[in-house]
């Protein structure tokens, strides 16, 4: 598996895509949790898409940022090429350490990262520091449509 592990985004570009997740998280509907949360991917073509979390007055139905971020790539056609993902929230809650995608989440972003072959970054950004890890490392020996082939 290629490619995103050992990638390092240049500072402007992973400020740029932390920027995106930080205007995403503006527009989550979290009413219930009041926990905004902000996504955005970036693909080699230098496109950035993103997604907040969607919430529900049936709790157990909210979507996460990530999960809503991989439902608009793949629904516009984007099979491959996610290079890194920067996820933010709120920054005050917790005690300021990264936020870290959920275990579903980790799944998801998973399914069109092995679709495209490439291991990408996930920026955890907290407001002390950003934390940079690959997918393969948050969601080892991952299960994905290879295994379905
Ligand atoms: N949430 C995300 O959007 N992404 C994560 O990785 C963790 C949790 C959302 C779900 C819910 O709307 C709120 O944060 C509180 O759990």
């Amino acid at each position: 598996m290629g490619g995103g592990a050992e990638m390092t985004l240049d500072e402007k570009t992973e400020a740029k895509l932390i920027a995106a997740a930080h205007e995403a998280a503006g527009h989550a509907y979290a009413p219930y949790s009041d926990y905004q949360v902000g996504a955005a991917l970036l693909f080699d073509d230098g496109a950035v898409i993103t997604g907040s979390n969607v919430e529900n007055s049936s709790y157990g139905l909210a979507l996460c940022a990530e999960t809503v971020a991989i439902a608009r790539a793949l629904g516009e056609g984007r099979r491959g090429g996610l290079q890194a993902v920067a996820v933010v929230g709120p920054e005050d809650k917790g005690d300021g350490s990264p936020i870290t995608p959920c275990g579903r989440c980790r799944q998801v972003v998973n399914e069109l990262a092995q679709l495209g072959g490439t291991d990408p970054v996930v920026l955890c950004v907290g407001s002390d520091e950003v934390r940079r890890v690959a997918l393969s490392t948050l969601l080892p020996h991952a299960f994905g449509p290879a295994h379905l082939a």
